[in-house]
Order: structure tokens, then sequence, then C-alpha cells
């Protein structure tokens, strides 16, 4: 069986007080609603981490999850936060390769490795973000270009490491647009990613990889998505930033 994951990323949202309520509603309504077999990761910024933590029970399934790293375990990058750091406040999960992080801060498959090895040799699960552009897909190149992005940042890991990731898969035009990936479009992603992970190591390692879906899942969508045979969880964006909507998705999995 392959984790069930309902991570949220809440991007550059919600100020101190804010943060802390949203924390507060989603860990009291997942104690009472989720099964503890499906993992939530609440991906803060940075700021937030530590206090968010602190309100988590410890040994549960409820986790928070940082949204970026960088490359470089420490020196000269104003500004940055590193692996190390994140490992010495306790965190355990770590958002990698965003198509926001691509796209503005301009980060390429190279980098996005260096990032996913420091993660993994510091004994924390990489949540590996894939997708194509609209341009990408209208071209027909989108399975070629995805399956290329797992390549060039996860395939020089050797079999018991990449077990230790986690994939999501976000179509970039279907993220904050309302727009979703059809459940039938979402599948033939991942199991055309799940294939070519079996091709590169076993369909033994292939099979318990989870892949997430991203991109526009809500309530009344993650259903549909969930119960394809290879989308395992999702990744969420806009309705992490509301308790009643990130635990109602994570309550859609198949019976
Ligand atoms: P939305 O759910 O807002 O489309 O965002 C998806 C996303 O980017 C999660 O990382």
């Amino acid at each position: 069986m392959r984790k069930k994951i309902i991570a949220g990323n809440w991007k550059m949202n919600k100020t101190q007080e804010e943060a802390m309520v949203l924390a507060s509603e989603v860990i009291h309504m997942a104690q009472d609603e989720v099964d503890s077999s499906v993992i939530l990761v609440m991906g803060t910024p940075f700021i937030y981490l530590q206090a968010v933590k602190k309100l988590i029970p410890a040994g549960g399934h409820i986790f928070v999850g940082a949204q970026n790293c960088h490359s470089e375990v420490s020196g000269a990058f104003t500004g940055e936060v590193s692996v190390p750091m994140l490992r010495s406040v306790g965190i355990e999960y770590v958002i990698v390769g965003h198509s926001e992080r691509r796209e503005y801060f301009k980060e390429d498959n190279a980098q996005l490795a260096k990032k996913v090895d420091l993660l993994i040799g510091y004994g924390m699960t990489p949540l590996f973000c894939c997708g194509e552009s609209l341009e990408i897909r209208k071209a027909g190149n989108h399975l070629d270009f995805v399956k290329n992005q797992l390549t060039e940042s996860l395939f020089h890991l050797s079999a018991q490491d990449f077990e230790k990731i986690v994939i999501a898969y976000e179509p970039i035009w279907a993220i904050g647009t309302g727009e979703t990936a059809t459940s039938a479009q979402a599948q033939e992603m991942h199991q055309t990613l799940r294939k070519h992970i079996a091709h590169q190591y076993t369909q033994t390692v292939a099979d318990k990889i989870s892949i997430l879906y991203g991109g526009s899942m809500k309530p009344n969508n993650a259903s549909e998505l969930l119960a394809e045979a290879d989308v395992d969880g999702g990744l969420i964006g806009g309705a992490s930033l509301i308790a009643r909507d990130f635990i109602d998705i994570a309550k859609s999995y198949p019976a």
C-alpha cells in the first residue's frame, strides 16, 4: 500500500495570528475526522514552522512542512534557509521544485537534484514537484517533458534513496486557475511517471512511490481524482487555506 498524503501549500499567505488559527483548526478537525492512514502535511511559510509544529501532537499523522530549501548546506546566501536548519527544528517534509520556484526563481532540474540529495542526506522527505505549462501540453510534449524532469532531478538516486521521494504532479495551467486536470489527464500522467520509474528502477520501487496531484484540487473534485489508480494524494494550494476544505479533501479517498 502506498502512502496516502494530502499536503497543503500555504504559499506566501497568512499573518501569524491567521496561521495559528488555520493550523489549530486543521489539527482539531483532522484528529476528529481524518483516518490516521492519511498523512496530512501543512506547508507553511518558514517563519511559522516551529510555532505550527508545537501545536501538532507528536507521533501522529499530522506534520508541518517547508515550502523550499537552499541547495547548499550553509554559507553566504543572504535570506535563504538551509536543509540542516530545517532539520534542526524537526522538519520532515520539504516541497522542492514547485513551478513558482522554477518560474520566478529560475530553479532548474540540476539545482533541484542538489536539494533532493541534501534532504535525503539529512533524512527528510522531499515533495518533488513536476509539471508542464499549457504551451507544452498543447504541443503534445507534456509526458516527455515531465518524465525528463524526473530523469534530470531524481534518477541519479539509488533505488533505496529513490523510495524516500514523494512526487507531486502539478500541471502549471491548473495551478490557482480553478481549472483542474480531468481525472483521466491526471491518471495518464501519473501512470506514465510510474512506468518511467519502473523502467529506471523496478516495478517494486515504482509501486512504492506516492504520486500526488496538485492544481485546483478542491472538495468537489478530490474524490474523482483520488479514485484514480495512480493518484495517491494531493498537493493543495488555495483550498489548504480553509481548514474545512483541506480536511474535506483529506476525507475524499474512496472507501
Ligand atoms: P492551487 O490548489 O491553488 O491550484 O495550487 C496548487 C499548488 O500550487 C500547490 O502546490
